[in-house]
């Protein structure tokens, strides 16, 4: 790969970045209506694969809340099946189906944009009680594993020593299809908006097992392509899994070996047969060239090596919540709309969700390794107890605050208010209406306790690096898949809000290049409980398939 290729593909990537923006006289290019016919099934399904179907949890894991974040406080249960079940199930398996005359549609303990759930994920697990070795496929439908390919048990061996440690690995990939059908050109943000949510969620579930997970930057697409046969299955066009991320997961008081993975720990996986064909997801599809180019721009080539390590602070103790990390992630959903009169926050409270959006060291999910902290927030505070509404900021790692300061309105105060979180008021003013009008006139921003945008450092991220513009985006994912369970944690719910107005934020906020970028949207607030909808166990189905009703 040449200079000049890396040039041109971080063109590319920031000329995708504009033609995706939002602006108030053009959003983004989409069909800008729903095409029903072709709507893709949000369940991959390989056929001709054996099945392994999974134990449901008969009971969760006794964690309090603090559980999700603090990594090792709990010993590492065994990795056998029932264990491994366990942290598929609290991090990608289905959480409920919902039901309105004429319509039923499952939610996921992740979720995504659209309900579109363009994430999928595979496992790569050692051999053990009546099961083989290989590399598996989830299937959250029928919470079962589709094994794809068989591995001898000396491939299992041969990483663990590789690592030091015992544990699996576990990758993601998206389907851009799913998001673009809807969504069009701006699909690919959001497809990695879902990859960050899902990162974190499995880090969370992870904790809930003594274990931890630690993301693989030594490993360069192709190779990854390799390991999960997609270069070896039979596609149908335009519906192709698009690797995206390897994990190894191990015991959380242990530190594995992260250096570049041998050349031989990857060609073993060259020698297997993949099994099953992916069933068809959609009758038809509309072609969206920019995210077919977008996405080769974005293909990490080479391995990368010596990640800035994240802040070596110690974890923070949060407040406390009624409710047991388990039961928070089962609770988790996306508000629709928002009581204003009721959406209010302690200060205390609000202080813990921002403290959990800090990456500490021992603590979930940024100690998954995704590198040095590149996204603030800027944060529309509507009603918390004791702080005036207006805009503030947290900034989340401290070597850009000057940068940051420099590049915003001269006007702001940057009035720091409380020396253990790095969190600003620039600006005090009720800005309800402000926040509403820039995420796409969306009322749930304005009616909440707060709603923010993330702001990355954006141009110098990828200078030489285009595939980070996706770490981007899974950093904010990650930021949203906390907030989310902090806000179920102090009795509130959030929204992520992918739809929202770039550079009327960027103005809000006074950047005016694009070193800085705003890349995703969340709020917070006390729901309005939607009253026509019912709801029915994650795995009812299950039973009634049994049953052959
Ligand atoms: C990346 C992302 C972007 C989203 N954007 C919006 C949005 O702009 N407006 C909205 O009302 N909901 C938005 N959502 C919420 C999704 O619609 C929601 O996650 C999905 O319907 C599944 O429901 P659940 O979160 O309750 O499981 C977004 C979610 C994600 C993960």
């Amino acid at each position: 790969m040449t200079d000049d290729q890396v040039k041109s593909d971080v063109e590319q990537v920031l000329h995708y970045h504009e033609q995706t923006k939002h602006h108030f006289h053009q959003p983004a290019r989409s069909l800008g209506y729903m095409d029903w016919s072709t709507q893709p099934d949000p369940f991959r399904f390989y056929k001709g694969c054996p099945l392994i179907r999974l134990p449901l949890l008969a009971t969760d894991p006794k964690v309090a809340h603090g559980g999700l974040f603090l990594r090792g406080s709990l010993p590492a249960r065994a990795f056998i099946l029932e264990n491994i079940a366990g942290m598929i199930e609290l991090s990608l398996g289905l959480s409920a189906w919902k039901t309105i005359p004429g319509s039923t549609w499952s939610l996921r303990m992740n979720p995504s944009s659209g309900n579109l759930h363009p994430t999928e994920s595979y496992w790569i697990l050692p051999g053990g009680q009546g099961y083989p070795g290989g590399v598996y496929h989830y299937s959250p439908f029928l919470h079962s594993l589709e094994l794809r390919a068989e591995l001898a048990d000396t491939v299992a061996q041969i990483w663990r020593e590789h690592f030091g440690t015992c544990g699996f690995l576990v990758a993601v990939s998206s389907i851009f299809w799913r998001e673009a059908w809807k969504y069009g050109e701006r699909a690919f943000r959001y497809c990695h908006h879902d990859v960050g949510h899902a990162l974190a969620a499995l880090r969370f579930a992870a904790n809930l097992m003594g274990w931890s997970v630690h993301l693989l930057h030594g490993i360069s697409d192709r190779d990854l392509d390799r390991m999960l046969g997609i270069d070896r299955t039979d596609w149908v066009a335009g519906e192709r899994d698009e690797a995206d991320l390897l994990c190894w997961v191990c015991p959380g008081t242990e530190q594995p070996n992260l250096a570049e993975l041998p050349d031989g720990l990857i060609e073993v996986f060259d020698r297997v047969t993949f099994q099953g064909r992916p069933e068809t997801l959609s009758g038809e599809r509309h072609p969206w060239p920019i995210i077919d180019t977008v996405a080769q721009a974005c293909r990490k080539n080479r391995p990368e090596t010596g990640m800035a390590a994240w802040r070596e602070d110690p974890p923070t103790i949060l407040p406390g919540s009624p409710w047991s990390a388990a039961q928070l992630i089962r609770r988790r959903r996306s508000a629709v709309a928002f009581d204003r009169r009721s959406s209010r926050m302690s200060r205390e409270h609000f202080y813990g969700c921002l403290q959990a959006c800090l990456p500490r060291r021992d603590q979930a999910p940024f100690d998954a390794g995704l590198g040095e902290a590149r996204v603030h927030l800027f944060i529309f505070v509507h009603q918390v107890d004791d702080m005036q509404p207006g805009l503030y900021a947290l900034v989340r790692n401290p070597d850009h605050l000057d940068d940051v300061q420099k590049s915003t309105w001269s006007q702001f105060l940057w009035n720091r208010l409380d020396d253990a979180l790095p969190l600003y008021l620039l600006e005090t003013g009720d800005r309800r209406d402000e926040a509403r009008v820039i995420s796409c006139n969306q009322e749930i921003a304005g009616d909440g306790v707060f709603s923010l945008g993330m702001v990355a450092r954006y141009r110098d991220s990828l200078e030489n690096c285009p595939h980070r513009y996706k770490h981007l985006f899974w950093e904010t994912g990650m930021i949203g898949q906390v907030l989310y369970l902090q806000a179920e944690a102090y009795g509130l719910r959030g929204t992520g809000i992918g739809c929202f107005f770039d550079d009327p934020m960027h103005d809000a906020c006074g950047f005016r290049d694009n070193r800085y970028q705003d890349l995703y949207h969340f709020t917070v607030g006390y729901p309005i409980e939607d009253e026509r909808l019912t709801t029915k166990p994650a795995y009812y189905h299950l039973e009634k398939l049994q049953q052959g009703l």
